[in-house]
């Protein structure tokens, strides 16, 4: 049995995924927000940011999160690094992946609170023992993080989705994947790090999977 069909990882999954319907109460309320970082305009710091989302899930979709799983899997994926855990849904997809291979993952989450309820949920999923959430800025958490990296996800704030790439890049293993959520809704931010991966001139191929609101794929050659 592969982990994530454990009833223990489903029953935590399909509690996270249900509650973070709730997330859209938060949208309706802050919708110019929303749209003017949708349209690029400069946002507030990242703390700031993260403080103001504290309850507010924007975890990935479930497809995404079994796609992550499968990506991991076949790659074999030991050490998956991720930017933006929240309350832990992708960092359970990651997980249980790591599970499967004998890996870990590595995750990272700015705010307190979330980083405490992640653990939590990642606890109930029986999942905590491969799993480090580290708290702070991802430009600092993630600084040590040791090579080889087999696999990414970005899913933080996506003026850093370029910069956290830059400073994994040195330890990502050729062949390895990057995944990065948004890409469709936040294009205009995350323009500079799509001419990166996108251009082939930085040892990237990829291209934009057409699943939830455009998911990167991109393979370190
Ligand atoms: C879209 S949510 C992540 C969702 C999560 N990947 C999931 O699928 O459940 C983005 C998260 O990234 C965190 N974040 C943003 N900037 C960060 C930074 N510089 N360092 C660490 N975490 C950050 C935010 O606090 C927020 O919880």
């Amino acid at each position: 049995m592969s982990a994530l069909d454990d009833p223990k990882v489903q029953a935590v999954l399909t509690r996270l995924h249900a509650a973070a319907r709730g997330d859209l109460r938060f949208f309706v309320r802050h919708l110019p927000m929303l749209v003017g970082m949708m349209l690029g305009r400069p946002s507030p710091p990242a703390a700031e940011q993260s403080a103001q989302f504290k309850d507010v899930y924007i975890p990935i979709s479930r497809a995404q999160g079994r796609f992550l799983y499968l990506v991991a899997r076949s790659t074999a994926a030991k050490r998956i690094v991720e930017f933006g855990t929240s309350f832990g849904v992708s960092t359970i997809y990651a997980a249980a992946a790591a599970r499967d291979t004998g890996g870990h993952v590595i995750g990272t989450e700015l705010e307190p609170s979330k980083r405490e309820r992640a653990l939590a949920n990642i606890t109930e999923a029986g999942l905590a023992d491969v799993v480090d959430v580290r708290l702070g800025d991802a430009l600092e958490t993630l600084r040590d993080v040791p090579a080889p990296i087999d696999l990414v996800l970005l899913d933080g704030w996506k003026d850093l989705y370029l910069p956290v790439l830059r400073l994994l890049e040195p330890k990502l293993r050729p062949g390895s994947i990057v995944l990065a959520d948004n890409i469709k809704t936040f294009r205009r931010s995350l323009q500079p790090f799509l001419d990166y991966v996108e251009s082939g001139k930085h040892g990237f191929h990829a291209l934009t999977l057409p699943l939830a609101d455009g998911f990167e794929y991109a393979v370190r050659v």
